[in-house]
């Protein structure tokens, strides 16, 4: 079932701050983000880059303030130098983890299997999956969207199905690739047709888990409303504009 309840914003800082920077950037705009995130129907996720988790998983731990780390590993623990255990960020507490961004996909080589073990161990430590998929350019212009679509959704929906904490939610991020970082989102008509093709798919696999659909790519507070009339969406993935507290902040205000 795509639940609707509580439109997220979930800002994805990306590599943009340093720890410097982005406890400077919570701590000037505190006040702020709180009350954003106590309004009504409104649920605030924050993803900082990993160093940043734990500082900002301390400041927010009282607050309505939800924490995102931005990959996880496969594996909840063993000899794997240098990745994060999603074990690990459930115990520093990580309500998400941002999967399968296409800048992991095209920089890391993450494949689409490696994406859903990723989804399947997120699963097991009870931590909702912000598995992003979307064509890019190429795919687009060949009209193969929804195959290269199916391509990535099919093993996420297959580890949402196989893995323990049924009631741990699904979220999907449909980001196409090319609007990611660009000039202009992607218009109305092609988001809802893709949304609708995966919610679809979703509700055939006759899913146990409840799940939810968020887009992102280019999201500014200028294409934010038209954006928000999308029926099936319920969520933002933000980059740029959610380092610009003014942005983000109007992101949010438009109903
Ligand atoms: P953008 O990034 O909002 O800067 O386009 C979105 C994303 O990469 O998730």
């Amino acid at each position: 079932m795509n639940t609707k309840k509580n439109f997220l914003y979930i800002s994805n800082w990306k590599m943009s701050l340093s720890l410097n920077e982005a406890l400077s950037f919570a701590s000037n705009y505190y006040d702020e983000i709180l009350s954003l995130a106590d309004r009504e129907n409104t649920q605030m996720v924050i993803a900082p880059s990993a160093e940043a988790l734990f500082p900002i998983a301390q400041a927010i731990k009282e607050t309505s303030v939800a924490l995102s780390a931005q990959c996880c590993a496969e594996h909840e623990r063993g000899s794997f130098t240098g990745q994060i255990s999603p074990r690990s960020l459930y115990e520093l507490g990580c309500s998400y983890c941002i999967i399968g961004h296409s800048e992991r996909r095209s920089f890391n080589n993450e494949s689409d299997q490696s994406v859903a073990k990723q989804a399947q161990t997120l699963f097991d430590n009870n931590i909702i999956p912000i598995a992003c998929i979307g064509e890019d350019k190429n795919a687009y212009d060949q009209g193969e969207t929804l195959s290269r679509i199916e391509e990535q959704l099919a093993p996420i929906a297959q580890a949402a199905q196989s893995s323990s904490h049924q009631n741990t939610p699904l979220c999907i991020a449909y980001e196409p690739v090319w609007a990611i970082g660009a000039q202009k989102a992607a218009d109305n008509d092609h988001i809802e047709s893709v949304l609708a093709w995966i919610e679809s798919y979703l509700n055939e696999l006759a899913l146990t888990r409840s799940y939810r659909l968020v887009y992102g790519g280019s999201i500014t507070s200028h294409n934010a409303a038209r954006l928000k009339s999308i029926p099936q969406i319920s969520g933002f993935l933000i980059g740029r504009a959610s380092l610009d507290f003014q942005e983000l902040e109007k992101i949010v205000h438009y109903r």
